[in-house]
């Protein structure tokens, strides 16, 4: 079992990362449930794959559970469903100081905590994340959201969970393509600042990739302290650190964009894509040695991840991704904030990028890899 706390003050709350701890949660949860019972959101995937592990270990503490399942998928992230979560807990009679359970992935998790900041001007949640990705970084740092007509999270809260509880064992249950593309946001932390993490991951994350335990909870551990300590450091994105967190998202929403945010590429297959990109425009740049720009492709190639525009399966030339990019938030005329790399492990912003200059390279890197 590991522990860790994220330090935000009068919002300080812990994370726990225990194999088996669903089958245990009463040990963890039985503190929160009022009156006996616990709300608990999940949606109709994980209500099937895990929801009976933690309602049979509430129950034999005698602690009831009122689940509310929704649709599967991020079409759930909208007003319609928010809207409806909200009735549901109100008809449930949540009061401002109970806590609900959001049981699921990253959709799960981002519903619920918007639904919990405004239910009644703010109740309390806790995060029980079921995929990699928001164990090792959607259930941590208190972002919540839900998708506009406009584009994807632009209406949501910072809004702390009470307890992030991690139980890796339920991604026993989760497709491996879920898995590997939760994977890349793993790398992800390596990439940014702890060079010894990616070398990790060179040799040992395939072993978490084939459900090993150890593996997972060590990296799971290591994820969650790097993303814990940005967090503690900006809170809200303001000093420019927490947007390190963005490595590989710019060209991956770009990517993403262009393969209509559906099934051909997952979020994390696009952040895996991107950032390869990244590291190759990077060392374009002479800014990144060729040779871990390479390190960096190999890796993600090795592991079944996407790491270039065609196995990104997309089909837009440069100047349609900057398009893209260009619908994205902070631009100025012509340059684009971008998350660029002096190495592995050194990841930084840089604010005069050309953008002229990245559609170029991205035809020339198609080109390269045919
Ligand atoms: N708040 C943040 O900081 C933050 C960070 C990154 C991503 N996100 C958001 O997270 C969302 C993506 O999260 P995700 O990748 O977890 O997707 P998801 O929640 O849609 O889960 C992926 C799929 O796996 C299924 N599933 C989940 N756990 C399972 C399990 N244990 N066994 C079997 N099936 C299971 C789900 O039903 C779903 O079909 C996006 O909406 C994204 O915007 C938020
Ligand atoms: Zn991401």
């Amino acid at each position: 079992m590991a522990l860790v706390r994220v330090a935000l003050g009068a919002r300080s709350y812990d994370i726990i990362i225990e194999e088996g701890s669903l089958d245990r949660a009463d040990a963890h949860l039985a503190g929160y449930a009022r009156k006996g019972r616990l709300v608990v959101v999940t949606d109709a995937n994980v209500a099937k794959a895990q929801l009976p592990r933690l309602t049979a270990s509430l129950n034999r503490a005698g602690i009831a559970v009122a689940p509310i399942i929704l649709p599967a998928g991020e079409q759930t992230k909208s007003w319609r469903h928010l809207e409806q979560l909200l009735d549901q807990l109100l008809a449930l009679e949540i009061e401002r100081g109970d806590h609900v359970v959001a049981l699921g992935g990253g959709v799960i998790g981002d519903l619920v905590g918007f639904a919990a900041s405004i239910l009644k001007r703010g109740c309390h949640f806790i995060q029980v994340p079921t995929t990699l990705l928001a164990q090792v970084d959607s259930s941590v740092g208190g972002k919540t959201a839900i998708n506009a007509k406009a584009g994807k999270n632009l209406i949501g809260s910072f809004y702390q969970p009470g307890l992030v509880l991690i139980d890796p064992s339920t991604l026993d249950s989760l497709p491996p393509r879920e898995t590997r593309a939760g994977y890349a946001e793993v790398v992800k932390y390596g990439l940014i600042d702890d060079p010894d993490f990616f070398a990790w991951c060179e040799t040992d994350g395939q072993r978490l990739l084939d459900g090993d335990g150890d593996a997972r909870e060590y990296a799971i551990e290591r994820s969650v302290q790097a993303k814990a300590a940005i967090v503690a450091d900006d809170e809200r994105e303001t000093s420019g650190r927490r947007a390190l967190l963005n490595l590989g998202h710019t060209f991956g929403h770009a990517l993403e964009a262009d393969t209509g945010f559906s099934d051909l590429l997952l979020h994390g297959e696009g952040v895996a894509a991107g950032m390869a990109l990244a590291f190759r425009y990077s060392a374009r740049l002479g800014l990144c040695p060729a040779a871990e720009a390479e390190r960096v492709t190999e890796h993600l190639k090795k592991v079944g991840l996407p790491h270039d525009l065609a196995s990104a399966h997309v089909k837009a030339d440069g100047a349609a991704l900057i398009a893209h990019m260009l619908h994205d938030k902070k631009m100025a005329a012509g340059t684009l904030p971008f998350l660029l790399a002096r190495g592995i492990g050194r990841t930084f912003l840089s604010k005069d990028v050309v953008l002229d200059d990245v559609a170029a390279f991205l035809d020339e890197d198609r080109a390269a890899a045919t």
